[in-house]
């Protein structure tokens, strides 16, 4: 029986991975953690523990009293708020990998590790980016996504730590907000559409990114951890992707929707620069190759998931 533990749990991928890890799991063997406590029901469906993942006496009491054998790593700060916070950025997101690798080396775990298309740079082929080439991030995130691949590649061939993981997209989903990225704009457009019919968004028109709603990226996460080991080539730091768009083209969907839905936009410079400097596109071959990997979601069906969803959640707050 497997025995988890989720880091960062009460941030927006981990408000919906530790329901679905537990779900196929069992309550009891998944343990949430975060430094925040809870203000949902995650501390009474299952274990919660206050865990500071750069302090790794707290990491290593939490996996030794549970058992754990998996380690899903997703404390960090992301992209802009990285750029606003360098030092704590490199602190957790580098300090707290480093000793969540070094208890999983101890205890024999399993490490997920979700890397980002902030992994890129400006210099890397823009369209369709290749699994392999060339990286050379101008950011804060984007230095510790680079080097957290590496440090998992090193725990898997220097200790054979079972470290896999994925480089996702900006991630739209309902249940939790964002925690502070570039690609936040692509979720609040959704929460100002249905509230006020419009939208002041951060980044310009014709901005492209790769992006993927949440369903499908915790299904990647649990597959990559599922996976035939003997299969995988590249492990950690899978490119992944599901829909792709710019913001004229989401708002364009929106409207579909919701038809006196309006955007305009008012640039910040800071995160229109970090977006520049990342890929419009990735090429996830590699991942459909060595794990079958496969969204379930596009732009409309993604639209009409969130908005349906996110009516039902603002008339019930
Ligand atoms: P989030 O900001 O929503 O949640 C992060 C959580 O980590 C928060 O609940 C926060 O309280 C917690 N945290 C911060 N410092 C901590 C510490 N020292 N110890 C323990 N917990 C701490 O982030 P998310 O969107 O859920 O992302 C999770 C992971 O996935 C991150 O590594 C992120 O870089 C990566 N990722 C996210 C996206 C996305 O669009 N959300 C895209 C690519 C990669
Ligand atoms: N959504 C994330 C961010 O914008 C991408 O890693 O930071």
């Amino acid at each position: 029986m497997k025995r988890i533990l989720v880091t960062g749990a009460l941030g927006q991928i981990g408000s919906e991975l530790v329901p679905a890890l537990r779900g196929v799991c069992g309550a009891d063997c998944v343990v949430a953690s975060d430094i925040r406590m809870p203000t949902g029901t995650v501390d009474k469906d299952g274990p919660f523990e206050y865990v500071d993942c750069t302090e790794k006496r707290l990491v290593d009491e939490v996996v030794r009293k549970y058992e754990v054998d998996s380690i899903y790593h997703l404390a960090s700060l992301l992209s802009a708020t990285a750029e606003e916070k360098p030092h704590v950025a490199w602190d957790v997101n580098m300090g707290g990998l480093y000793r969540v690798l070094e208890v999983a080396r101890e205890n024999r775990c399993a490490v997920f590790f979700p890397s980002s298309i902030g992994a890129f740079g400006p210099s890397t082929p823009p369209d369709r980016t290749p699994q392999d080439t060339l990286q050379r991030p101008t950011t804060m995130y984007g230095v510790t996504k680079v080097a957290g691949e590496l440090l998992c590649d090193y725990y898997h061939q220097r200790f054979g730590v079972d470290t896999r993981g994925l480089r996702y997209p900006g991630l739209i989903s309902y249940v939790a907000p964002p925690g502070g990225g570039t690609t936040d704009y692509a979720v609040e457009i959704f929460y100002e559409a249905i509230r006020n019919k419009r939208y002041s968004c951060f980044l310009g028109p014709d901005t492209c990114l790769d992006m993927m709603y949440m369903p499908d990226a915790v299904k990647a996460a649990v597959d990559l951890m599922n996976a035939d080991p003997t299969r995988l080539v590249h492990r950690n730091a899978f490119n992944v992707t599901a829909v792709n768009f710019t913001p004229e083209q989401l708002g364009a969907e929106i409207r579909k929707h919701i038809p006196e839905f309006t955007i305009e936009y008012e640039v910040d410079p800071v995160r229109q620069g970090i977006a520049d400097s990342w890929p419009n596109s990735l090429d996830d071959s590699a991942a459909r190759e060595e794990w079958d990997w496969k969204p379930e979601y596009d732009l409309p069906s993604m639209t009409r998931d969130m908005l349906e969803n996110l009516r039902v959640k603002l008339k019930a707050g």
